[in-house]
């Protein structure tokens, strides 16, 4: 049995946690509820009993073996050095400490032998580049990965519990006949399209969403050298990413191999039969744990090449779910 904290444990994530925490049946002798001082006192819910959220603190990690840490990058920058001192293993969804070269960057099916080389702190990887490893990866290994394009479609989930609220009220006051003012982002999200997740990073107008892709699915793969071109787009979508993919490969791979390889991959469901109305949607994949790939076939564009749609909860096997499998593998 293990003492677990989580940080952030009203947050959209943290709330997915504490469900997927019992809904997996993992050890959990105490849970430990942290928020900042703003929701400090109240109750949530966890295993149908109720949990007093405190303040996080130093003295809040005494004791915990395992900390799931998803309340953002300056909150992981300021508390992991106390819960490590204090003996817990940190599980951090933020973006805080995932390139540093001694920090192991996990997806539970893709990499899970780099959890062996943990000095106290794992990194979750960003919801977008985690739902596209279990894909890829088998395609890597049997033909090579030579180019990986990307255009993304993400929820609103993806910017955290304001957004939710934000995407409802706008379409709440627009079917009013209101105008749907924008609550979240710089335009209105209901009934729209926004061509920027993220926020800028400065480098070459991409943003911070798109370099993440970049750089942590290089890492995951251990292809510091893989080509790969990235937008990121926000939809008005509750929960569920989507991705349109083309990989390039180094040998030829047919969309019929690349369906049986992929029925094979663990935590990804092939659902492909679009001429009948079967290929994975947002909707679908919302409440669920795995990644569905659909509408695979030829790239018509390059000699060796698949084109194909990913879809996942980016709250669940995007954050929560694979957070709570790493600390699974940990035990
Ligand atoms: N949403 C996704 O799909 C997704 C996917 C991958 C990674 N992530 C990452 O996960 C993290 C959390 O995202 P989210 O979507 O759950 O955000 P969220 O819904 O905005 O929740 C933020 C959580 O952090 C807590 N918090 C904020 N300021 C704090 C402080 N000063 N001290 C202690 N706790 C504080 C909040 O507690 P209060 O109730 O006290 O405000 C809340 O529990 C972020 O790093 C995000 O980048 C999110």
């Amino acid at each position: 049995m293990a003492k677990v904290a989580i940080l952030g444990a009203t947050g959209a994530v943290g709330t997915v946690m504490r469900q997927v925490l019992a809904e997996r049946q993992f050890p959990v002798d105490e849970l430990v509820c942290l928020a900042s001082a703003r929701s400090a006192g109240t109750r949530v819910e966890f295993a149908g009993d109720e949990v007093e959220v405190r303040e996080v603190s130093a003295e809040a990690f005494r004791g915990v073996d395992v900390a799931l840490f998803s309340a953002g990058a300056s909150r992981s920058r300021e508390w992991a050095p106390a819960a490590i001192a204090a003996g817990a293993v940190v599980v951090d969804n933020s973006s805080a400490f995932r390139m540093q070269d001694d920090v192991p960057l996990v997806v539970s099916e893709v990499n899970p032998e780099a959890v062996r080389g943990h000095r106290g702190l794992i990194a979750n990887p960003n919801c977008s580049t985690m739902q596209l490893m279990p894909v890829v990866k088998p395609l890597l290994d049997a033909v090579g990965l030579v180019h990986l394009t990307v255009a993304t479609y993400q929820a609103v989930s993806g910017t955290g519990q304001s957004a939710i609220d934000g995407l409802k009220a706008e379409v709440a006051e627009v079917m009013a006949g209101g105008n749907g003012a924008a609550r979240v982002y710089p335009h209105p999200i209901a009934f729209n399209v926004l061509p920027v997740a993220g926020s800028f990073s400065g480098e070459d107008g991409y943003t911070d969403e798109e370099l993440k892709l970049v750089h942590e699915s290089r890492k995951i793969l251990s292809l510091p050298d893989l080509r790969v071109s990235v937008m990121c787009v926000r939809v008005p979508v509750v929960s569920g990413h989507s991705e349109a993919v083309w990989v390039e490969t180094r040998e030829r791979l047919s969309p019929d191999d690349a369906r049986a390889l992929l029925r094979e991959a663990p935590g990804v469901v092939v659902v492909d039969d679009p001429a009948n109305g079967r290929y994975p949607t947002a909707l679908q994949a919302a409440g669920t744990d795995d990644v569905y790939v659909g509408r695979i076939r030829r790239d018509l564009g390059v000699p060796n090449g698949l084109a194909f749609w990913v879809v996942s909860d980016n709250l669940r096997k995007g954050a929560a779910t694979n957070a709570i499998q790493i600390a699974e593998l940990l035990l």
